[in-house]
């Protein structure tokens, strides 16, 4: 399967940057975040802006609700 970043399947408990066999930023080795709902949204609200160095380039998602949409999904991947 072609993928462009790492799986996100159980994301939500683990620490940023550190899922076995992904090749991470540093910045992202950096971050020290858990993924939680409240860490997904404040990363996914301005990634590059939050994590200054990530190979995420995405500008990320400004609407609240569509934040919030996207992290009760990915709670569901475990
Ligand atoms: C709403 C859409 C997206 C969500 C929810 C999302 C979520 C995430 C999360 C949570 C991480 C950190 C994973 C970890 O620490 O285990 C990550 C990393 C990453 N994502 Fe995304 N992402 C999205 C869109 C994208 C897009 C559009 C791209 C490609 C342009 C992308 C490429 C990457 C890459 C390359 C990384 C690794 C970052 C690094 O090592 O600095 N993502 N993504």
């Amino acid at each position: 399967m072609t993928r462009v970043g790492p799986s996100l399947f159980g994301v939500i408990g683990r620490k940023a940057g550190t899922l076995p066999g992904y090749n991470f930023s540093t910045a992202m080795k950096d971050y020290g975040v858990t993924w939680s709902p409240e860490t997904l949204n404040t990363y996914l609200a301005a990634p590059m802006q939050e994590v200054k160095g990530t190979k995420m380039t995405f500008a990320g998602v400004k609407d609240e609700t569509e934040r919030a949409n996207i992290i009760a999904y990915l709670a569901t991947l475990k």
